[in-house]
């Protein structure tokens, strides 16, 4: 029936062997659930070829398995953990609580929409005045028609209290709830020309303006020294304006650190030139930017820039052709001018994600699996660290400069893992503006509260 869910039932467990004590090779079944209920849960969604409606609820139990191993089921299809009374401990005034580890867990349950069940049979001696209750699955006793407290309800009051403690979420994480572990394919600035509402989303993101305004802060400092401030005018050209939001921001960093600027915009989405062009006559910007309506690789500029500055990442760095784009505009680069990024780099991580492997595999076709997809990772397993792939430097005067690039990883899964199924590659970027300014999505340096990407 295509609207019935089947969920396998598995205890949350998996033994820690030595060298010396390998695990039961054995293929006794209930000795692989014991040794590592993935593994189990793996070999039947295998055999069911990853269906969709085949799920898991997992039992948890009074001992749970290394942090590392439980990771791995955040990017798994499981619909509910079932936390067994005998699983809670007992608080100093005789109620049922959670290990601090037990805590964690199902605050991380809450967080990727796990449902919590209770089940079992009472095992604290809650305090007398508490019990007013009937036994749980006995709702016809002799207090029949009188309000009734469920005798596990103390359990459940506990759990709900780990749900409303937790902290609530950030303007920005509402904002993302709906792109969560959903395909958008990305974005081809160059091939396409981006829709207002695109860049209405982009220039949402403050921060990362705020970050390109601390940057061109910085290079107009060291390009200019105080003594130069009147005499010298730094030509700075945002190529690839699209709305203008870097032309306010340099205009924004040029009055903060007090340095002349003449700016050139160049856009080559002819209807963002339209937005671009009205900003500058709203803000009376006339007499210090000049609008250029072309592409930057075939631009003949009047002049050459001090500082070149550019936002064409994508979300795996040079995936909407950053580097080739700069590769043209740099004809117009004084040969000691600054670009803005002066460098990213890709980061790639391999992930467990069975929604999102479901999602691509339903278009039943090889082309889609071979896409790289934009996606706001949710419910996934990232089973290593990222690794960096490719870097690109801005200028690169080399005549020997060549955008191809080969890279060849090794990722290590931490040993308590246990095995785990790699679905795909998590794809990252990390981009130096100028000195130690960066725009990163990397998950062990992300920059604060950015959301593009
Ligand atoms: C990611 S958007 C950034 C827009 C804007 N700077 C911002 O931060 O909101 C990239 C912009 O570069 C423009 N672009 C891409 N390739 C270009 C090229 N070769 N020449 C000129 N503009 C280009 C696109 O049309 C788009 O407006």
């Amino acid at each position: 029936m295509t609207n019935m869910q089947l969920w396998l039932r598995l205890p949350l467990v998996k033994a820690e062997f030595t060298e010396n004590e390998p695990a039961d090779a054995s293929n006794d079944c209930l000795s692989g659930i014991l040794n590592d209920s993935w593994e189990t849960w793996n070999s039947f969604r295998l055999l069911c070829e990853h269906h969709v409606q085949l799920c898991v609820a997992l039992d948890i139990q009074s001992s749970l398995p290394s942090i590392n191993s439980l990771l791995r089921w955040f990017g798994e299809p499981v619909r509910a953990a079932i936390v067994h009374t005998d699983a809670f401990l007992t608080n100093a005034r005789g109620y049922p609580c959670l290990s601090k580890r037990h805590q964690k867990l199902i605050t991380a349950f809450f967080d990727l929409g796990f449902q919590i069940v209770i089940s079992g049979s009472l095992v604290h001696n809650i305090p007398q005045e508490r019990v007013d209750v009937v036994p749980a699955n006995d709702n016809d006793g002799p207090n029949e028609g009188a309000p009734v407290r469920h005798e596990l309800k103390p359990y459940l009051e506990y759990v709900a209290y780990l749900y409303q403690r937790m902290d609530p979420l950030s303007e920005q994480e509402r904002f993302e709830l709906n792109y969560r572990d959903f395909l958008q394919a990305p974005l081809q600035p160059l091939m396409d020309n981006l829709e207002a509402q695109t860049y209405e989303t982009f220039e949402k993101d403050t921060v990362k303006y705020s970050q390109y305004q601390r940057a061109i802060c910085e290079a107009l400092l060291d390009r200019v020294s105080d003594e130069q401030t009147s005499s010298s005018n730094t030509v700075l050209m945002v190529v690839g304006a699209g709305r203008g939001p870097l032309v306010r921001a340099s205009l924004q960093a040029a009055k903060e650190v007090d340095r002349k600027i003449k700016v050139y915009a160049v856009e080559k989405n002819p209807n963002a030139v339209v937005t671009l062009h009205s900003l500058i006559k709203l803000e009376g910007w006339e007499s210090l930017v000049t609008v250029i309506s072309c592409d930057m690789r075939f631009w003949d500029a009047p002049e050459k820039a001090d500082i070149l500055v550019s936002e064409l990442l994508g979300s795996f760095g040079d995936n909407e052709l950053s580097p080739e784009c700069l590769d043209g505009a740099q004809r117009f680069l004084k040969p000691d001018g600054i670009s803005i990024p002066s460098a990213y780099t890709s980061y790639l991580q391999p992930i467990t994600a069975t929604k999102l492997y479901n999602d691509v595999k339903s278009n039943k076709d090889l082309a889609h699996m071979e896409t790289p997809y934009v996606v706001k990772l949710h419910k996934v397993a990232r089973l290593a660290l990222a690794q960096p792939v490719f870097t690109f430097l801005h200028p690169e005067f080399s005549r020997k400069r060549n955008n191809q690039r080969y890279a060849k990883l090794r990722f290590e899964i931490p040993p308590d893992t246990g095995s785990t199924l790699v679905h795909g590659f998590a794809g990252y970027f990390d981009a130096v503006l100028y000195g130690d300014i960066h725009l990163s999505i990397e998950p062990s340096k992300p920059t604060p509260a950015m959301f593009s990407w």
